[in-house]
């Protein structure tokens, strides 16, 4: 097997979903979002029991059963099952990320969701986007990426996103629980969110996702050959 890899990690909100899979499509890649992974196994666990100190103390025995899954069907975005119901939709609450950032400080956690992730590798080549793709998962990939924005411009992103699906948001609260998120996971002391010693950090601030994407592919493009 000799599939390519390429990580896009960054703080949330940040725009790296979009990327990594506009990066994806282009080349024909296999894209995975590690977030679904850590936030459909947090809501499996809180469905279980919401006693989260509970679970946490003894993580292995409340994980034993969950089987996480995607499933892909051409022409449409992945859709992730745990246990063979559809989470797709039910994981994109702000409370169920909040849940996967505490999920995402326990090793036995990581450990396993880390197992799935490297499942993923499939020729001719892998984006994968999260927190540690580059520092851990797959620190082997050749090309990273690490993409940054100001907590307002990712606030205000969040916040149009949420109008598009008709929610109504507040624009200050969304703001102070970025922030929490950011602290928890780069406070964390396994696998922190920060950038690899080698990856390509865009700040995306001030870009559009085109704009990004063409900084990117191009980048990509001049090394594909070596990597
Ligand atoms: O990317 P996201 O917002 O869907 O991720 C939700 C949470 O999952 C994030 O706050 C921390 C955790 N996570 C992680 O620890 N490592 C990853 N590679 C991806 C997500």
């Amino acid at each position: 097997m000799n599939s390519k890899i390429i990580t896009v990690d960054g703080p949330s909100g940040v725009g790296k979903g979009t990327i990594a899979m506009m990066i994806a499509e282009s080349l024909g890649f296999k894209y995975l979002d590690s977030g679904s992974l850590y936030r459909s196994l947090a809501l499996k666990l809180f469905e279980k029991n919401q006693n989260f100190d509970e679970v946490l103390s003894n993580l292995d025995y409340w994980m034993s059963d969950i089987l996480i899954d995607f499933k892909y069907a051409k022409g449409q975005k992945s859709k992730i099952f745990v246990n063979g119901e559809d989470f797709t939709d039910k994981i994109r609450t702000e409370k169920v990320a909040m849940l996967a950032s505490k999920i995402a400080i326990n090793k036995s956690a990581r450990d396993m969701l880390e197992k799935y992730q490297r499942s993923y590798i499939k020729d001719p080549g892998l984006v994968a986007d999260g927190r540690d793709m580059g520092t851990k998962v797959f620190s082997e990939a050749k090309i990273k990426f690490f993409l940054t924005a100001s907590v307002e411009k990712r606030a205000e992103r969040r916040l149009n996103q949420l109008k598009d699906q008709g929610i109504s948001a507040n624009l200050r609260n969304l703001i102070q629980k970025l922030l929490l998120r950011d602290k928890a996971d780069m406070e964390r002391t396994i696998s922190p969110l920060i950038p690899a010693e080698d990856a390509i950090i865009i700040d995306t601030s001030d870009i559009t996702a085109s704009e990004v994407f063409n900084t990117a592919i191009k980048i990509i493009r001049e090394n594909l050959k070596i990597i």
